[in-house]
């Protein structure tokens, strides 16, 4: 933080090379900061290949014995993927999580990814955090009833195969049901992950206060994960549209307040990085406003350019 309170780092940030250019073009004085050795971004890779390889042998277990092996997920993958959101990037986030294979498991590890780094800027006690971590790893297990050729479908969806698809939600809700000694907050994430703020989700169409909390913050990582992912029938949506997209969905689909700081937060991790605007002009995010993360001021050569003053100009996209 600069001394009049500016945000241009936020805190707990591991700073990697983009930080450290930034922080020697804006003379930062370094005494300020603490720095300790970066991580290389392979790091978080690395454990989430790691996770994905053990919940698919997770998810070969419960297709034959119908139950969660608990101990076995808390044991092996949970403290994986605690890890990977310790000091989560942009970058790690954006291309670590994003899907090269097996797009079930991966998907599922990059939102209990996402969600435990909800959890943890929501405040949650280690407790919560702990069981928040395993109903969002778990969230889509019902997957595991659901057809093949209509799961890895690369084509919309007939009206027929979509409800049959709907049926994960209730179909992961009996498994987790079915294993002994596991919390209900658990079973209802993986139930209720698709319901909406406004009743419009599925299987029950229940309304706001009627969602678990877990199936609300579930459900703001599932939209940003599969919006950011690439798949055979539609290419990864940008960063910048995803997080308008998001605020977007904050009125009316997704929980206003979960939404509004996973937003906030992600676009607090984009501050250094470079975006081209709308104009083909390129510049970097140099701070990110609250109450109005997705119009950042930017830094186009010398000139400061608020996003929030300029109604006509916007991000296009973030460069990675
Ligand atoms: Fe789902």
């Amino acid at each position: 933080m600069t001394g009049n309170g500016v945000v241009l780092i936020p805190c707990d940030t591991i700073l990697n090379r983009e930080h450290a250019e930034f922080i020697e073009r804006h003379h930062i004085p370094l005494d300020l900061l603490e720095l300790e050795k970066l991580p290389h971004h392979t790091t978080n890779e690395s454990l989430i290949s790691k996770a994905t390889e053990e919940i698919k042998e997770i998810f070969h277990y419960m297709r034959r014995k119908g139950t969660v092996p608990l101990e076995e997920v808390q044991r092996s993958i949970i403290p994986t993927i605690h890890q990977a959101a310790e000091y989560p990037t942009l970058y790690s986030v954006l291309s670590g999580l994003q899907a090269k294979d097996d797009y079930t498991y991966r998907h599922n590890i990059g939102v209990g990814v996402i969600s435990t780094m909800i959890g943890k800027w929501l405040k949650l006690s280690e407790a919560d955090l702990g069981l928040l971590t395993i109903a969002a790893t778990l969230h889509d297990v019902g997957k595991i009833r659901i057809d093949d050729h209509i799961l890895n479908k690369p084509g919309k969806y007939t009206n027929e195969e979509y409800a049959i698809m709907k049926q994960h939600t209730v179909f992961g809700y009996e498994i987790i049901c079915n294993t002994p000694g596991i919390d209900r907050q658990v079973a209802l994430a993986a139930l209720q992950h698709h319901e909406r703020e406004d009743g419009k989700g599925y299987p029950e169409g229940i309304q706001g206060s009627d969602i678990s909390y877990f199936g609300k913050i579930v459900a703001v990582a599932d939209v940003f994960h599969a919006m950011t992912s690439k798949r055979v029938y539609k290419d990864a949506s940008p960063f910048y549209q995803v997080m308008q997209q998001m605020i977007s969905d904050s009125f009316g689909k997704l929980n206003p307040v979960i939404c509004s700081v996973f937003v906030q937060r992600m676009m607090e991790m984009s501050v250094g990085s470079e975006v081209t605007l709308t104009d083909g002009r390129i510049g970097r995010i140099l701070m990110v406003h609250p109450g109005d993360p997705v119009n950042p001021s930017v830094l186009v050569g010398d000139e400061y350019i608020d996003l929030r003053k300029n109604h006509h100009l916007h991000i296009d996209r973030l460069n990675q």
